[in-house]
């Protein structure tokens, strides 16, 4: 039984121009009235279309219920930071959520734990909610080293952040074997990592914390093994890549939620 409301969340990636993020968004509204339920609150829904495509996607969103977020972010406010873009530019364009350390960040633009904690910390004063990535690679989990890793992940990323704060972050565990390679998570190996990972917030910070927070899974979500992953009472919904750019394929795992 789920106490937690499920948030199911659209990661683009570099896809898409900004007429099919209209396209898209048009095509998620339409289907939306006919979305799940939790004791009467409706399944949490978002997307995270490139940057440019923020306004169409704003624009398309703007009666519906579906949130929109960034992919990333600078930790400063303004100032000579050439190609980047800040939380306060990200709320004017709509957005109130953004990805902070998502893995191809980590691997291909170097980003560190030191580095996501700063921009966690920006984002929560800007305002916006932040979903913190968390995952090991391969030879991390083979080695036997994934608790450390989500260990030191969690630890260097939420450096500093208070129990209030804490209650407007999500996490999602992304395995880095599992993104984009159509080898997903077992729904035993996922749910291990979410305890874990909730077990370690409980002694961080406290109980009530530790259970009001989301856990999302993410890693080869489809249609198809969304809904035996989101009945795990301790997976709180998906961060959905590839699988999300195609209306059809999101809204059936949006509507696996509950
Ligand atoms: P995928 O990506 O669903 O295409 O594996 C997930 C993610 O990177 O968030």
């Amino acid at each position: 039984m789920k106490t937690r409301l499920p948030l199911i969340a659209g990661n683009w990636k570099m896809n898409g121009d900004s007429a099919r993020a209209r396209e898209l968004c048009n095509a998620l509204v339409s289907r939306s009235p006919h979305w799940p339920t939790l004791n009467g609150q409706k399944v949490d829904v978002a997307v995270f279309p490139p940057f440019v495509s923020l306004p169409a996607a704003h624009e398309a969103l703007k009666d519906s219920d579906i949130v929109l977020g960034a992919q990333n972010m600078h930790e400063a406010v303004s100032g000579a930071y050439t190609g980047e873009v800040s939380a306060a530019m990200l709320l004017t364009a709509g957005c109130q959520m953004v990805i902070l350390g998502h893995s191809e960040r980590r691997q291909l633009f170097g980003e560190t734990d030191l580095g996501v904690n700063r921009k966690a910390q920006a984002a929560l004063a800007a305002g916006l909610k932040p979903i913190i990535c968390i995952g090991e690679t391969l030879a991390e989990r083979e080695s036997g080293q994934t608790n450390a890793v989500i260990e030191g992940q969690l630890r260097g990323s939420l450096a500093g952040l208070t129990k209030e704060q804490l209650q407007k972050v999500t996490i999602a565990y992304e395995p880095v074997w599992a993104i984009g390679t159509g080898r997903v998570a077992t729904v035993e190996q996922a749910g291990e990592v979410h305890r874990f990972m909730r077990g370690w917030i409980e002694s961080r910070f406290d109980t009530d914390t530790a259970n009001g927070i989301r856990i999302l899974y993410g890693g080869s979500v489809k249609a198809d093994n969304a809904r035996s992953l989101l009945a795990n009472p301790d997976i709180d919904g998906a961060l959905v890549g590839g699988a999300s750019l195609n209306a059809d394929e999101f809204d059936a795992i949006i509507r696996a939620s509950v």
